[in-house]
């Protein structure tokens, strides 16, 4: 059987975690697909790095270019982060007809209606599962679970390093910097952590999830953002006292067909399930005008949780592309926008 090749671009904290789930698994993912599942080649930025993985220096590339240019390779996966370079690759990929995985918020968040239409001319797929919440499968079920639904609310802890630093600081009183350090050291903080703990992490799976629940065209710039680094260890306690847990929620919210996302601290009342989701988990709660409530829980960040999104996407794209079939299209702009404060 002729092997489906794939190229990498990334082998950081996710990077990583697909190969080893790649070549870790790889009889039962080449039986689902009827084929050998190759990493035919990988870039990354520093070709000498000692890594805590062992890949033959062959297939190592620090220009992506050889990766996205290669004849051989039918789908790229993405997980090196970035946004205008980046972009860059991936329309390129997309115009030589490769299909594209990727984990990158940062670029579906701003990019992505420019994305998914270019993958639409050129009838590939997208997929970007691990983008939103880690190991959670919630953009599938947004776009496939709910299609039938009038999707009202979407709230939730959608970034893993806050919820993990929050939860170290009311459980055992830590300092922000310790814990946010700590964080760093498992993987689950971006390359540049602000982006985590001011909020704009979250906003970006906000503007994602709302743009797919509503089907409507919500931009990052829509969401109003607050993050954590101003909450103390005493904000903490005193919530705590009152009988609530601080979390960094994100809220996206339909009433008749205006819209008002945000992402703020926000004190939660302990009875509530949201309250108990700690460390680097996630939840996501959903609630439809016809399905009512539902909630959605797992690790939100990490290596192994992240790659297992990341590679069911990669099965799902090897499945259609052996059909011949996209699937799972995904922003689209279907209606415009209205925005709560559009008419203040
Ligand atoms: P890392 O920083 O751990 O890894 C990034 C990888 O990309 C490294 O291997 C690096 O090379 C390589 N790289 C970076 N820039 C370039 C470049 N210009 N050319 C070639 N290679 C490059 O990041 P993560 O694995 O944590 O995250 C990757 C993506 O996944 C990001 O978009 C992130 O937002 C997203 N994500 C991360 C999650 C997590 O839990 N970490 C969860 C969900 C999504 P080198 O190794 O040589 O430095
Ligand atoms: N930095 C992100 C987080 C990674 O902590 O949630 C997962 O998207």
């Amino acid at each position: 059987m002729k092997p489906i090749k794939v190229g990498l671009l990334g082998l950081g904290t996710v990077g990583t975690g697909v190969v080893r789930i790649v070549e870790g698994h790889q009889e039962d993912l080449s039986s689902q697909v009827g084929s050998p599942i190759v990493i035919e080649r990988i870039a990354v930025q520093n070709i000498e790095k000692v890594r805590n993985i062992s890949v033959d220096h062959n297939r190592l590339t620090e220009n992506p270019w050889d990766v996205i240019r290669d004849p051989e390779i039918d789908v790229i996966v993405e997980v090196m982060g970035g946004v205008d370079q980046t972009k860059a690759y991936i329309l390129e990929a997309l115009e030589r007809g490769k299909h594209i995985v990727t984990a990158n918020k940062d670029l579906m968040a701003l990019y992505g209606s420019e994305i998914l239409a270019k993958a639409q001319e050129k009838q590939c797929d997208v997929f970007y599962e691990a983008s939103v919440a880690g190991g959670i499968p919630i953009i599938r079920t947004l776009i496939e679970g709910f299609s039938s639904d009038r999707i009202l609310k979407i709230m939730g802890i959608v970034n893993g390093t806050t919820n993990f630093i929050l939860t170290k600081m009311s459980q055992e009183g830590a300092s922000y910097s310790d814990v946010l350090q700590e964080a760093q050291e498992l993987g689950y903080a971006e390359s540049d952590p602000t982006s985590d703990v001011e909020g704009l992490d979250a906003a970006r799976k906000m503007a994602i999830l709302s743009t797919i629940g509503f089907r409507s065209n919500i931009e990052l710039q829509d969401v109003s953002v607050r993050g954590i680094s101003q909450v103390t260890k005493e904000d903490i306690a005193y919530a705590k006292r009152l009988g609530y847990e601080m979390k960094l929620l994100g809220i996206a919210d339909r009433s008749d067909d205006h819209f008002s996302i945000s992402v703020q601290p926000t004190m939660v009342r302990k009875s509530h399930p949201i309250a108990s989701v700690n460390g680097v988990f996630n939840a996501v709660y959903v609630y439809g005008e016809a399905v009512g409530e539902t909630m959605f829980y797992g690790a939100g960040a990490g290596e192994m949780p992240t790659a297992t999104s990341v590679v069911a996407d990669l099965i799902a794209v090897i499945k259609n592309l052996k059909l011949g079939v996209n699937g799972l299209k995904a922003i689209v702009p279907y209606k415009p926008k209205k925005l709560k404060n559009d008419e203040q």
